[in-house]
C-alpha cells in the first residue's frame, strides 16, 4: 500500500468580487472588495491537506506567468509537492467568483487556461505519484477523459478514490464504478439524478441512486446542514461543524475534501473521516477566500475538540 495523497486538478487565480448583488446584464454596479488569490478546486483541495498534515502531491498545469507563480508559492509555503508542467504557449486560468458582501452566497465562472489541456498522456506522465499513493482525488474541472483515466491507473493500484463531480459537467459513466467516494454537493448531485436535493430523505434517495451506479460510498455535502454519508451499511447526516459565522463559502467543498482525503489517508474511518472534512470546511468559511483559508491541523484539532465538548 502507498502513503499520503495524490490530487488531479486545475489550479486558476481566483478574482473575487464583493457585493451586495451580481450585475444585470448590460449593468455597472459598484462592488465593496476585491481579493486575488489562488484557486481552482483541485489545487484548493491539495492546499487543504497540505495545510491539514497530509503528505500531498498535486498534479496539474499553470502558464509561465504570475498567477503560475502564485500557485508555486502556496504550494512551497504549505507543503504540496507540485507535481506541475509550466506551459509556455498557454496562461494560468482564472476565476471570476462574486461573493454576496451579506450573506456569503458565491456564484464562479472558471476558465482553466493551462490546466484545461490536461490530457490521457499527462496522467499517463504521473502513473507512478498516483500508484504511491493511499488516497486518489479528483474534480472535472479538468478535461474529463484525464479524470478518467487516473480514476483507472489508482483503482487498478489498490489505491482508495475520491471523486467530486464538479462542476456538473459531463463524464463517462465507467468513473462510478472506479469510485470509492463519491462527493458531489447538492446541486450536482441534483444535476445527475434530476430531483432538487433539499432534505435528509432527499439526499439518501440521491445516495441510492448513486451506489445503484456503482459508486462505494455517497457523501453528499449540504452546505450548512452537513454532509449525508450513504453506503451498503451507512446512511446518516454529519452535522456541519462550526464556532463562527460564515462569511465566504467559496471552497468549503474543497476544504472538506481536502480535510475527508486527509483523515482517511490517515486510517480514520469514514464517519470519523467527514467529521474532520467538516471542521476543516467549518473554519475555511469563517474567512475570506479559498485556498488561502484553509487551516493548519492544530486549528481543525481545535475545532473538532471543542464540537465534542473536550474544550
Ligand atoms: O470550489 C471553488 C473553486 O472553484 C474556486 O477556487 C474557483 O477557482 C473554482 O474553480
Ligand atoms: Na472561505
Amino acid at each position: 500500500r502507498g502513503t499520503g495523497i495524490a490530487i488531479l486538478g486545475i489550479y486558476v487565480a481566483d478574482t473575487a468580487y464583493l457585493a451586495s448583488r451580481m450585475p444585470k446584464i448590460g449593468e455597472t454596479i459598484s462592488g465593496s472588495g476585491f481579493s486575488l488569490g489562488p484557486g481552482g478546486k483541485g489545487s484548493n483541495q491539495a492546499v487543504a491537506a497540505g495545510r491539514a498534515g497530509a503528505d500531498v502531491h498535486f498534479i496539474s498545469k499553470i502558464g509561465n506567468d504570475p498567477f503560475g507563480k502564485m500557485a508555486l508559492e502556496i504550494y512551497e509555503q504549505t507543503g504540496v509537492t507540485a507535481e506541475i508542467e509550466v506551459m509556455d504557449d498557454m496562461p494560468s486560468g482564472a476565476a471570476f467568483i462574486f461573493v454576496n458582501d451579506e450573506t456569503g452566497d458565491n456564484a464562479i465562472i472558471v476558465y482553466p487556461g493551462a490546466a484545461g489541456t490536461i490530457s490521457i498522456a499527462d496522467v499517463e506522465k504521473h502513473r507512478d505519484v498516483i500508484e504511491a499513493a493511499n488516497v486518489f482525488v479528483t474534480q472535472l474541472e479538468q478535461p474529463a477523459e484525464a479524470a478518467l483515466k487516473a480514476l483507472q491507473i489508482a483503482r487498478t493500484a489498490g489505491v482508495t478514490t475520491v471523486f467530486n463531480p464538479a462542476p456538473a459537467n459531463p463524464f463517462d459513466a465507467a468513473c462510478y464504478g472506479l469510485t470509492d467516494y463519491f462527493v458531489p454537493n447538492e446541486s450536482e448531485a441534483a444535476a445527475i439524478v434530476g430531483f432538487e436535493i433539499e432534505t435528509e430523505q432527499d439526499a439518501r434517495r440521491a445516495g441510492e441512486e448513486f451506489l445503484k451506479l456503482g459508486v462505494k460510498t455517497a457523501l453528499i455535502t449540504l452546505g450548512e446542514k452537513g454532509v449525508y454519508i450513504h453506503s451498503p451499511t451507512l446512511s446518516r447526516l454529519i452535522p456541519a461543524i462550526s464556532n463562527a459565522p460564515a462569511i465566504d463559502t467559496s471552497g468549503a467543498g474543497d476544504a472538506f475534501i481536502g480535510g475527508f482525503a486527509t483523515a482517511l489517508s490517515e486510517g480514520l474511518e469514514v464517519e470519523a473521516a467527514v467529521q474532520f472534512g467538516c471542521a476543516t470546511a467549518g473554519i475555511a468559511v469563517t474567512r475570506r477566500g479559498t485556498a488561502p483559508a484553509m487551516p493548519t491541523r492544530d486549528e481543525i484539532d481545535a475545532l473538532l475538540r471543542i464540537s465534542e465538548g473536550r474544550a
